[in-house]
């Protein structure tokens, strides 16, 4: 994400090792799909920026998307402010979605008075978790790009049933590079995928579920003999 050079790197903190190992714990969970929270707090010039900045060095050494938004004491009524800073959600942003999100947040979403109501809470909400899961899975389709370089994705089957479509998809490539820890092995491989998707009225998908078959995959890659109990 564009935001993730703003938050500036910084050496490891001296006599911090019991923090950052917290910290690190924190990223390695996220990393293997946990999400958390964790809150740095302590007195003024204890070293907390400092900390952060050192996670977020850690983070983006494990191909974590880094978003930093910062929030000031004047800002305390603006809604969405630590969010929209960190996502880059101005009216001007040159990405379509983030711009319309600025908008929403720049006060068309007000209800009576100006105030915002719980319908642009909700409109808000709505947008950047949407705004997030796409980052997400660019993120993840980029991971797989990266490992298997000549990856490609054909349509086996495409089955319509009312407002959801089920494709039966066969994914093929090289192992080229790194993939989920294993380094390249030169191997082929294919892997079967089942994705179900969900249209809304404007012929857009509003939901996806997704199975592949990580297990033969693993196996292909020979990470895992092939001949592996799986109960
Ligand atoms: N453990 C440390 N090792 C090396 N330098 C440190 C350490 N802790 C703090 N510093 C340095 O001390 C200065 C103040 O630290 P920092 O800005 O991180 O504090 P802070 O807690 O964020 O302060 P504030 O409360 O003002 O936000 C910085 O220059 C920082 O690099
Ligand atoms: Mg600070």
């Amino acid at each position: 994400m564009r935001d993730a050079d703003r938050v500036s790197s910084a050496p490891p903190p001296v006599g911090r090792s019991v923090e950052l190992a917290l910290a690190t714990a924190a990223v390695r969970a996220l990393v293997d799909g946990r999400a958390g929270a964790l809150v740095v707090e302590g007195e003024a010039g204890i070293g907390k920026t400092h900390l952060v900045q050192a996670l977020a060095e850690e983070a983006r050494s494990r191909d974590v998307t880094v978003c930093y938004g910062r929030a000031h004491p004047f800002e305390r009524t603006r809604p969405f402010g630590v969010v929209a800073a960190s996502l880059d959600l101005r009216r001007r942003s040159p990405d379509r979605r983030r711009a319309a999100v600025g908008a929403l947040l720049a006060g068309e979403g007000a209800g009576a008075g100006g105030q915002p109501g719980g319908d642009f809470q909700y409109r808000v909400v709505e947008e950047v978790v949407d705004l997030v899961e796409s980052a997400c899975a660019e993120h993840a389709v980029r991971g797989y790009r990266a490992a298997f370089r000549d990856m490609r994705m054909d349509v086996i089957e495409v089955l319509p049933s009312g407002d959801r479509t089920v494709a039966r998809v066969k994914v093929s490539g090289t192992q080229t590079g790194d993939f989920m820890g294993l380094p390249a092995s030169g191997r082929h491989a294919e892997v079967d995928l089942i994705d179900i998707m969900r249209f809304d009225d404007a012929g857009l998908v509003c939901e996806h579920w997704g199975v592949a078959d990580m297990l033969s995959l693993l196996q292909q890659l020979g990470a895992i003999p092939a001949g592996a109990a799986t109960a």
